[in-house]
């Protein structure tokens, strides 16, 4: 398949004929500099111990460094190109995960927008601040399908869908690479963690995955294949084991899929360590061994083992590894930095001003609001102005926490809090009680929280996780309710009996069954960025109408995890929902459980908002279609329906596509999101809402690993969630 390639950076003549000519000069310890990239200042993994940096640059041992920004890059820089022989650029990388200084809400947050201009937005923000910082390279985004809500990691990514996965992958990439790569503003985009590492056994982080091939092509693989068909300059080979075989030194997944399939022209960088960590996983006897067998595989840059660097060249003189395996890695990290321009334009303008302007912060708002999901309204919300408030809660004046588990160059005092806002806004009419700490928390705080709900028309309580600590990497939960003692905190404000409204921070889905029952609202808001405090107000009363769909499922309980939505219909699906009192009965040989639904709590898609919308039957333009004529691109299924804003305020839907197919080759999920659309609609307005569904949307992996559209019988439904909608039927024949 013929690669998107932006920019045009991976194939111009020019740049092919500079990186041989620059090839041929380099001695082999200077091609082994190239592919070696260090942490100058944090350590966030196993620390190499060198420090000796400026000799190293000097020598030509250093192609890359993460963790160096602003002027100590440029310095680095010069070192680069004014004392190194071949005066080879460097690239200097950093995590710029959701924002740079601007700090959006956290990546499972901004998919819940399922607004691709506005992600894309952000990314472009975000490679604006960080170039004018010194960053050209961002290992973001991460785009690892998260089944397990265990698993901290979710927080990274798109959650539970490929489809939806796809299409962020591809804004992010445009958002941070920009037109070209030469663009001073440009941004190399990383999709990581190449792959399969969301699906960590059990949730426990670097955990072993078991993907058989067809799960992988049909789910995991598709959000890197579309970031690789976008355009992304650079591939993050991961830490875990995909069925026995470390991700870091996997020639399947490296050369028969990424380089082979995909075509993919850029390079690869290994996770932090992975190389060397191939010998703890017992692939790899030692260094070495683990160094040949990831630059064999496919793995172009040592992001931190040290080993390239050190034990390739004997490697190589032993004739274990071939030098031009060495060159072609060099070539695809050299021509980068040709299509870059940093050959000709090395330094980084720095430029402070660039950073949090009323632009970039409005963006930050609005990517908040639209990010929002409200679970649950009784009606309280939106509050009435006038109402006296009592806030309460460890996340209601936490800027540390708004700002996210891994914000880049976010400053604590950037933020916005929910309180400094209501504060502002209502004066004596609010009053704030902490009430406990997220966790390790006495109930001494109690007395007073309970006090200020009695004095209050309504509570509004912020509750949650604790950003860099619960979520994000190396941070793995075995009880996903809210943490230490705050369900209590919770029970006891609710006792009180004025209404609350729960406001939930966190980087995953939470087991929330018992909490909704005591709320008589539920907003989940994430960890919401620098402008959590007004997204927030103008949300609780109104001006905002919330609109955020969950890209992950909310299990009901730990135990029923993994729950997602597209998950296979057994031979013996649950007839209905679960009944408690049917044990005995005709369901009692059916998939499930004795003591719980299968269904999550909230499902994939789910949102409510201030308004209401129905949704007409679904239409379908002819009832039969070709399975070759689709296959082959020459025909696509056409499908509407009428989606109408049947409530009393303007609100936006974000209308779902999905389908199931039967009598397949192999089994296929119960339903697939396979289109969206954010639409905007005054009360009482209808729109039709048209899909059409080609050859992307309907070829799986059938029995004989083959990508095709097979005849059988195509569900079609267009609702607001997973579990909403009533399907229509055609046949592909
Ligand atoms: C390890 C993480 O897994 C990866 O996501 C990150 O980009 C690198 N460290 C660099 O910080």
């Amino acid at each position: 398949m013929p690669a998107v390639w932006a920019g045009g950076w991976s194939d111009d003549p020019a740049i092919e004929a500079r990186v041989e000519r620059l090839l041929k000069q380099m001695t082999l310890e200077e091609k082994l500099g190239q592919l070696s990239q260090y942490s100058g200042n944090m350590q966030t993994g196993p620390d190499t111990g060198r420090r000796d940096y400026k000799e190293m640059v000097a020598a030509g041992e250093i192609g890359s460094f993460l963790n160096v920004t602003g002027e100590q890059a440029n310095r680095y820089q010069k070192i680069a190109v004014e004392r190194s022989r071949l005066q080879i650029p460097l690239i200097f990388g950093l995590d710029v995960i959701h924002g740079y200084r601007t700090t959006f809400p956290i990546p499972l947050a901004l998919s819940s927008t399922w607004d691709t201009e506005l992600v894309e937005r952000a990314a472009r923000i975000a490679a604006m601040e960080a170039s004018a910082d010194g960053v050209r390279w961002t290992f973001s985004p991460m785009v690892d399908i998260a089944r397990d809500p265990r698993w901290g990691r979710i927080s990274e990514g798109a959650g539970e869908d490929p489809y939806l996965g796809s299409a962020m992958a591809r804004a992010y990439v445009r958002g941070y690479q920009g037109e070209s790569l030469s663009d001073p503003t440009s941004l190399l985009a990383c999709l990581k963690h190449y792959v399969g590492y969301g699906a960590a056994e059990g949730g426990r982080d670097y955990n072993t995955t078991e993907i058989p091939e067809r799960l992988l092509r049909d789910v995991y693989l598709p959000p890197f294949q579309a970031g690789v068909e976008q355009g992304a300059a650079t591939v993050m080979s991961a830490f875990n084991a995909l069925n026995g075989v470390p991700a870091s030194a996997n020639p399947f997944t490296l050369g028969q899929i990424l380089r082979k399939e995909w075509q993919f022209r850029g390079f690869v960088v290994s996770d932090w360590t992975a190389i060397a960590e191939t010998v703890a996983h017992g692939t790899a006897i030692d260094g070495a061994d683990a160094a040949r067998r990831s630059i064999v595989a496919g793995v172009d840059m040592d992001m931190q083992s040290d080993l390239y660097r050190t034990a390739l060249a004997d490697e190589i003189t032993a004739g274990k590894v071939p030098v031009s395996i060495v060159d072609e890695a060099v070539r695809r990290v050299v021509r980068v930095k040709f299509a870059m321009g940093l050959f000709e334009d090395p330094y980084a303008r720095i430029a402070p001003e660039k950073m949090l302007t009323p632009d970039h912060r409005q963006s930050a708002r609005e990517a908040a609001e639209k990010s929002f999901v409200l679970l649950k309204n009784d009606g309280i919300l939106p509050l009435k102005r006038g109402a006296r408030v009592a806030l309460i809660g460890p996340l209601a004046d936490s800027a540390g926490n708004m700002l996210g588990g891994w914000s880049a160059k976010g400053e604590e005092a950037d933020v916005v809090t929910l309180r400094s806002v209501l504060a502002k806004e209502l004066g004596a009419d609010v009053t704030y009680a902490k009430g406990t700490e997220i966790s390790g928390g006495a109930d001494g705080g109690f007395a007073e929280a309970i006090e200020a709900a009695r004095s209050a028309d309504v509570v509004i309580l912020a509750l949650g996780e604790d950003a860099p600590t619960m979520t994000g990497e190396a941070a793995s939960r075995t009880e996903l309710d809210l943490p230490g003692n705050q369900e209590q905190l919770l029970e006891a404000v609710a006792a009180v009996g004025k209404p609350v409204v729960l406001l939930l921070f966190s980087g995953r889905p939470l087991v929330l069954t018992r909490a909704v029952e005591r709320a008589a609202a539920v907003l989940e808001a994430w960890f919401p960025g620098v402008e959590a405090g007004p997204a927030l107000v103008r949300t609780l009363y109104g001006d905002s109408n919330p609109s955020g769909k969950l890209t992950a499922s909310f299990p009901r309980s730990v135990g029923q995890l993994p729950v997602y939505y597209n998950h296979l219909s057994t031979g013996r699906p649950l007839p209905g929902e679960f009944d408690p009192n049917s044990i005995g009965s005709a369901s009692k040989y059916t998939s499930r459980y004795i003591d719980q639904a299968n269904s999550p709590l909230f499902p994939f898609g789910f949102g409510l908002s201030y308004t209401t919308f129905s949704y007409g039957p679904v239409k379908l333009e002819a009832l039969s279609y070709s399975a070759a004529e689709l296959d082959m691109g020459k025909a696509e299924v056409k499908i509407s329906a009428e989606v109408t804003n049947s409530g009393l305020r303007p609100g936006q839907e974000v209308v779902q596509l999905y389908i199931s197919q039967r009598g397949t080759s192999v089994a296929r999920p119960v339903r697939e999101l396979k289109g969206f659309r954010r639409v905007a609609l005054q009360p009482g307005e209808t729109k039709a809402v048209e899909f059409a569904l080609g050859r992307d949307e309907l070829a799986f992996w059938n029995i004989d690993m083959q990508d095709v559209v097979e005849p059988g019988k195509l569900k079609v439904w267009i609702a607001g969630s997973s579990k909403d909608g009533i399907p229509a039927e055609l046949t592909i024949e």
